[in-house]
């Protein structure tokens, strides 16, 4: 067994691969950096504890477009920037309002982000000196996005965007059509900070990828859609959310220990726990758990927080796994009146400023993203005609 990490494996020896390149440094970043023994997650220099506590979204987008914190008037420009670009061009809403209001809102986002390529005046080409104006478009259109086709299928009218008002803000007015409390917008505002950017997970990698082969921003974004929205990355948070209602369906006295141990002991995954970095308790999570429980017993979702902890706990002294973003992330969302196949929806408008802060960062410094595979398929068949085989 042996491999040559500077030129590329041997083709006839054996070389170790590492499945789901576990372990793989492939890149540098200035975006983030995590301590997954620690529990430590740190956005271009800032501590998420120190971001959760002092920033905006906004600010968040700022910093890991540019690697540094805006001051005041750069700030403003920034938000004007997204508030003028909120609005959907005419053949995205017409998509919107036209497709099935069955389908998964995470594939009606990937759609819709794919076609905003068609209406940017550039045609969304790869160009390095636009991808900061593209990133600030997308940023803008996503929340209104998702809040149109969510009013689209449930036969409401969709509800223009606002000209002022941060994202979080406008995204719950344009959702439900009025005007959120301080509280409410605060909340959307920090879990939108918390999911923004987190290093080489599947969807960022997906976007680098596809911008590493000189595709545009367009492109990398709706592949990176497609990579979230996978329950083992992004798509945990919609179904920690299902475990909770089949919970629900026991009545107000479901047993969560049970129900977790029956699963484990059927080899299923419990969706939110786990994570390929963190070995602990996810940094974020503390935040989300705190929220998490003043807004279930606020909005008389207790049970959802106390199931959670004995899931919690279950998992803990069981498999000695803690649980990751998107558990109690659920929990909050649900609490606030968030959809469930919305949840990861949510997802995609925080993290797209990380993915395209990547994008940013992979262009300025490129090369071809190319892997290899070792091939374990048989060798020299004698070809056999077609009525033959
Ligand atoms: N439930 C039960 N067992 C688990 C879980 C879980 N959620 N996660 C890991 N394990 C076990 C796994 O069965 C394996 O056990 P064994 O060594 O006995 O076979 C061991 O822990 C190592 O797990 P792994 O699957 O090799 O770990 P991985 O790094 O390949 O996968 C993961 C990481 C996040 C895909 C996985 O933990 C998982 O499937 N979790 C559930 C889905 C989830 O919550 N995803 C969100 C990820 S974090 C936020 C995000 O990206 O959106």
């Amino acid at each position: 067994m042996s491999s040559d990490l500077h030129t590329g494996f041997n083709e006839r020896e054996y070389p170790h691969i590492n499945r789901g390149l576990d372990g793989i440094v492939a890149f540098s970043t200035t975006k983030s950096f995590i301590d997954g023994k620690v529990g430590d997650l740190i956005y271009s220099g800032y501590h998420i504890d120190t971001l959760a506590e002092h920033a905006t979204f906004e600010e968040v987008c700022f910093l890991l477009w540019n690697d540094r914190l805006p001051n005041t008037e750069e700030l403003e420009n920034l938000k004007q920037k997204l508030i003028s670009q909120r609005q959907l061009p005419e053949a995205v809403l017409s998509y919107i309002t036209t497709t099935s209001k069955d389908a998964e809102p995470m594939a009606v986002l990937r759609t819709a982000v794919s076609m905003l390529a068609d209406s940017d005046a550039t045609f969304g080409k790869y160009d390095e000196s636009l991808f900061m104006d593209q990133a600030i478009a997308i940023t803008a259109q996503i929340p209104t996005i998702i809040a149109s086709y969510d009013r689209a299928r449930k036969g409401k009218e969709i509800v223009a965007p606002l000209k002022e008002g941060s994202t979080a803000f406008n995204f719950l007015y344009m959702l439900n059509g009025e005007k959120p409390g301080k509280q409410a917008e605060k909340t959307m505002d920090l879990c939108l900070i918390l999911h923004a950017e987190h290093g080489m997970n599947a969807s960022t990698f997906t976007a680098r990828t596809i911008t590493a082969t000189m595709a545009d921003m367009y492109s990398a974004v709706t592949g990176a859609i497609g990579a979230l929205k996978g329950p083992l990355h992004g798509g945990a948070n919609t179904a920690v959310m299902n475990s909770l209602l089949e919970l629900s369906k026991q009545g107000e006295d479901a047993d969560a220990v049970a129900f977790t141990k029956k699963k484990l002991d059927n080899k299923e995954k419990i969706m939110g726990f786990g994570h390929r970095v963190y070995k602990v308790f996810d940094p974020r999570g503390f935040h989300l758990q705190k929220m998490a429980k003043a807004l279930s017993e606020e909005t008389g979702h207790e049970k959802l927080y106390r199931w959670s902890m004995d899931m919690l706990n279950t998992m803990k002294s069981e498999k000695d796994i803690d649980p990751n973003v998107d558990f109690f992330s659920a929990t909050v969302y649900y609490s606030i009146g968030i959809q469930p196949d919305l949840f990861t929806c949510i997802f995609t408008m925080s993290r797209i400023s990380g993915w395209t802060g990547h994008i940013m960062e992979q262009a300025a410094n490129n090369r071809l993203i190319r892997p290899r595979a070792l091939y374990v398929g048989e060798k020299n068949l004698d070809w056999v005609p077609v009525e033959k085989r």
